[in-house]
Parts: C-alpha cells; structure tokens; sequence
C-alpha cells in the first residue's frame, strides 16, 4: 500500500465538480510516489460525502486523470467520517481476489454543502462547523509488490473489521433535506467511543500473537473527530503520552477531513518516523491500528504491520 496526497482545499465551483478536482491531486501526488505508469490501475474506488452526482465523482476522475474508461469503479457515498477505513476494507479484498490488480483509492470531502447559520437551539452544529475541514488522500493497494519495477510498500494491511458500537445511533446522524443537508452530533460520541474502544482493539488483535492487551505497543491512527474522543481513546487503553502525537498533528493542523483524516495520519508517522530514523513505518513499532469512527456509530477497525523503513524507500 502506498502513499497519500494532501491538500486542504479551496473551492471555486460547484462542490459535485470541485471533489473530483481535490481528489485528482491527491490522486497525482499518490502516482507520482507509486512510480509506475497510470495504465497500471486496474481498480478505483471513489468515497466521498461530499457531492451525490450521477455520474458519480469516480467517473469524474477517470477523465480527469486519463484512466482506463474500462477501469473497475467503486463509489462509496454518504458513509461519512469512518469511511477511509471501508474505502482500505474493500481495496484489501479487490487487491487479494484480482491476481496483479492495483487499486487507487481516493477519499475526498469539500464540507461547503455542511454549512449552517448559527443557532442557539442547535449547538452541535456549531461543534462540527468549528472541527470539520476539507481535504483529500489518496494511496494505491495491492497484493505482492513487484520489485523488479521497484514496487514497495509503506504500511501491509493485515484485517479489517466493521462493526456497529451498540445503543449509539443518535451519536451522528445526518439527512439529505429539501433545504439541503442537516447533521447532529450527540455530546455522547467521546464516551461511547470510549466505552467500547478496548473491545474493538480486542478483536481486531485477537488472531496477533504477542499482544496480550499491551496496547503501548501499538502505532495509531485514530479518526480525529475531536479532542474530547482522543482523550477518552488515551484514557481508556492507558495509552502513554504522544501516543496519538501523529493523531493530534492532523487534527491540529487539518482538522476533521472526514474520511481523508486517518490517510493524512499514516503519511504523517511514516514521514515523520523517516525524519527521525525510526526502524519502521510505524514509528519503530511493527503492529498498528487505524480507527474509522462515523454515523452508526460505526467503526472500521484496520489492523496493519508497518514496513522497515529501508525498504519503504
Ligand atoms: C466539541 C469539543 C471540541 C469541545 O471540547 P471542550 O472545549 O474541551 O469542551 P467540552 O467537551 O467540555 O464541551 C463544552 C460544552 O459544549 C457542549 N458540547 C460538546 N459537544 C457537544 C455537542 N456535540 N452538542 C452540543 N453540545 C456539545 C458540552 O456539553 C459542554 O457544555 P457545558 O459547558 O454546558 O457543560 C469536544 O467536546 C469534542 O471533541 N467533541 C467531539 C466532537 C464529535 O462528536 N466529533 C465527531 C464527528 S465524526
């Protein structure tokens, strides 16, 4: 699995036509890394709540980037903020049951559509329009890297989960309305989240032998939906301090992208673990877990191995 293409956007027509634009950055910054020539991807999968068109911001970006019109598209929509772990739970199986396939994966969101005015009867709103951002990642995955094009992986992902948490579904909840799209967000989501964080990471590491409950021995990339559920993250797992710095980094300077969010956090700790010569990808440690936390609540539970770092590059 490879790479990731930030970029926090600016938005100068209609967001259906700017999503594919933000996205075919990332997409760009992903390729150039990847190396090998664009006619290589066999597979697309788009996700984005950002725009419903038909056709779909994935048909957008095939032309956008020159693709295969008989490139394989995967459209995920409207999943919301744990979808970049769906979007790496589908590439998985697509790169495992396709012999040689190379999957780009782009995640996007452009939160203009999420604007509200103010109210005092509606306080959450003021919540999300104070976190959520915009911003887009994008990597390519498959199934045994080819080194004699000098293929290389940056993080392996080793299972994926998704699970609804129980008695959460008032936690977000969003509706495509006649006067566009409404959203709430329960001050419940830290404690819930909290609640069942250990349980999550329980079966997710349950086949991993060598773990034992030791979650400090872990890399994370945690969905950034705000500080209050970090805290309780940490709290709950006993985790050390600068656990989450890779977590905090993105949250701090991006905000809550969405699905983008848990992308920008691997690109952020592989980069930072190469500045700083760790061993690994995952900042010197070989198991991680990437958390995708949205409406349902749901959440996807991504376990993955780094790589070591001199042949990351
Ligand atoms: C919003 C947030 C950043 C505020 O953090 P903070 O400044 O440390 O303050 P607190 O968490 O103590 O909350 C301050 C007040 O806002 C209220 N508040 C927090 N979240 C709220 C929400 N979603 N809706 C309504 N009120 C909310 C709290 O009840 C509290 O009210 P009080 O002062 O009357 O007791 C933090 O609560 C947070 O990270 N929340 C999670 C946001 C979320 O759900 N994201 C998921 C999106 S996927």
């Amino acid at each position: 699995m490879s790479l990731q293409g930030t970029l926090t956007g600016s938005t100068s027509g209609h967001v259906d036509s700017e999503v594919p634009k933000l996205g075919k950055e990332a997409a760009l910054k992903a390729i150039e890394e990847w190396g090998q020539p664009i006619s290589n991807i066999t597979h697309l999968i788009f996700c984005t709540a950002s725009c419903l068109d038909m056709p779909g911001a994935d048909f957008q970006l095939v032309k956008l980037l020159g693709l295969d019109p008989s490139v394989n598209r995967f459209m995920i929509y409207q999943q919301g903020c744990f979808a970049g772990g769906t979007a790496l739970r589908l590439a998985k199986d697509v790169a495992e049951n396709n012999p040689g396939a190379r999957v780009l994966v782009v995640c996007c969101e452009i939160t203009t559509s999420l604007f509200q005015a103010p109210t005092e009867s509606h306080v959450d709103v003021l919540v999300g329009q104070a976190l959520f951002s915009d911003g887009a990642s994008a990597l390519i995955v498959g199934a045994n890297p080819d080194p004699k094009i000098n293929e290389c992986q940056v993080y392996e992902i080793m299972s994926t989960r998704e699970t609804i948490v129980p008695y959460s579904e008032h936690g977000v909840v969003g509706h495509l309305r006649e006067m566009g799209f409404e959203y709430y967000l329960s001050p419940d989501v830290p404690k819930l989240v909290g609640a069942n964080i250990e349980e999550l990471l329980e079966k997710g590491f349950s086949e991993i032998d060598g773990i034992n409950k030791d979650w400090n021995s872990l890399f994370y990339s945690i969905h950034p939906g705000g500080p209050a559920i970090l805290d309780k993250v940490e709290e709950r797992l006993g985790l050390n301090e600068g656990k989450l710095r890779a977590t905090r980094h993105v949250l701090r300077e991006y905000g809550n992208m969405g699905a983008p969010s848990v992308l920008f956090i691997l690109d952020e700790m592989r980069k930072k673990s190469m500045e700083e010569g760790k061993a690994t990808t995952g900042e010197g440690l070989e198991w991680g877990v990437l958390i995708g936390i949205g409406p349902g609540l749901t959440v996807e539970t991504v376990v993955l191995r780094s790589v070591p770092i001199a042949t990351a590059n």
